[in-house]
């Protein structure tokens, strides 16, 4: 079921509008959001649709198709952190912080439904927040630009849901291009667009769905965050971003603090490095992916020993990958479950899923599930006629 024919299921009549907004995967840059640094993330074909209509009072109606529960009513007066739990305080949190930032939001009925599969890593929370606030901001004809369109849907992660993420996620649904990447400094907030196509270069973006549920409230996350603010503290500086210079590192006596701000201090160079090859490529072009590729590895060798975010799952997927071809294969997001992305030779694709496939086989994993990506366009509204119902297995949103 699309989501429009779920609004018209659980509402009646037609919504006024149905917007999209993507998940994203992240080419380089992990944990480095937080810390002020350069992200390089890229919008999926996959997204959260969110089919919307006004109504009169101060009232929001939430469904979704994955939640399989009545609709969630919410008093837009009186709203306040706390009082909505589970996956509406998502929605809920994006119209609270446009009222906090002095936006009056409309009454609405709005039905959510997604191809973005949840606790993979690939922001499907950061899409919820992306598509339910282009809605409603679109329902009132309120201007709203989309860096901060990206902000308030950040704060409702981080002061209504309680989630302690950064923006990397955010700013990927709303302000991607297709057939690129989206450098973001995560200091100034200045963005710019990456040419990156890797199948017009005859590579190929696989995401491989480890099944290793990943959750960013489970207090790890939080841990790493407070370790890189103290790390930056006992080394008298506002954030891990003013370290350049990876010996600086060694100012750090404690071992543990140490190790994390290397991963830091190395993956934000790994961003530039990346913006380099894909801004000049070579001229033959399988080596400057077969250069991503190094730096997506050693950027997983990073996360899994100095970060100490990785999983077995994804250490598994990343050697199988490797072994079968890819260019190169890393953990993707927060970390502790979620996916990997494989950068593969167009013809190494088959290879590459059956080493993983196998790998996982031999130890009597769940299997895992395979997503092809390619650099997709930021949220926006679709024509209600042009909607069309997603095969299962397509790469598209049912909208
Ligand atoms: C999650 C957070 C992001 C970012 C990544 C790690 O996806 O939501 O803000 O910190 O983890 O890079």
């Amino acid at each position: 079921m699309r989501s429009a024919d779920l609004f018209r299921a659980r509402f009646g009549g037609a919504p006024d509008g149905v917007w999209l907004a993507p998940g994203r995967a992240n080419l380089m840059g992990e944990h480095t959001d937080y810390n002020d640094g350069y992200v390089l993330p890229f919008a999926l074909g996959q997204n959260i649709a969110a089919a919307a209509a006004r109504r009169t009072g101060r009232r929001l109606a939430l469904c979704s198709r994955q939640q399989p529960t009545a609709a969630v009513e919410i008093a837009l007066d009186g709203l306040a952190p706390g009082q909505v739990t589970g996956w509406a305080a998502y929605p809920a949190g994006v119209a609270w912080e446009l009222e906090q930032a002095g936006y009056q939001v409309p009454g609405a009925r709005i039905a959510i439904d997604s191809d973005v599969p949840a606790g993979a890593g690939l922001s499907s929370s950061a899409a919820l927040e992306c598509a339910t606030a282009l809605a409603l901001t679109e329902l009132a004809g309120l201007a709203v630009s989309r860096p901060e369109l990206a902000a308030i849907a950040r704060r409702a992660e981080n002061e209504f849901v309680g989630v302690p993420s950064g923006i990397m996620d955010q700013s990927a649904s709303l302000l991607c291009q297709p057939g690129h990447a989206l450098l973001l400094d995560c200091r100034s907030l200045e963005s710019s667009q990456v040419p990156f196509d890797p199948a017009a270069a005859g590579a190929g973006l696989l995401l491989i769905n480890t099944r290793a549920k990943h959750d960013l409230s489970d207090g790890e996350y939080g841990r790493r965050r407070a370790e890189c603010e103290e790390a930056a503290r006992r080394l008298g500086i506002p954030s891990l971003r003013s370290l350049t210079n990876l010996a600086d590192v060694d100012r750090l006596t404690d071992p543990v603090l140490r190790r994390r701000a290397r991963h830091v201090v190395a993956d934000n160079q790994r961003v530039l490095d990346v913006v380099g090859l894909l801004s000049s490529p070579s001229a033959a072009v399988a080596d400057t992916y077969h250069d991503i590729g190094r730096l997506l590895t050693q950027a997983h060798l990073s996360l899994r020993d100095d970060f100490e975010v990785s999983w077995p799952e994804a250490d598994a997927t990343v050697e199988a990958a490797l072994a079968a071809g890819a260019f190169g294969a890393r953990m993707i997001g927060g970390g502790f479950g979620g996916s990997v992305l494989a950068l593969v030779p167009a013809a190494f694709g088959g290879p590459v899923r059956d080493a993983v496939t196998g790998a996982f086989a031999q130890r009597s994993w769940t299997a895992p599930e395979f997503l092809d990506a390619a650099p997709s366009a930021s949220a926006h509204r679709v024509a209600l006629q042009l909607v069309r119902l997603r095969p299962t297995g397509g790469s598209s949103a049912g909208a």
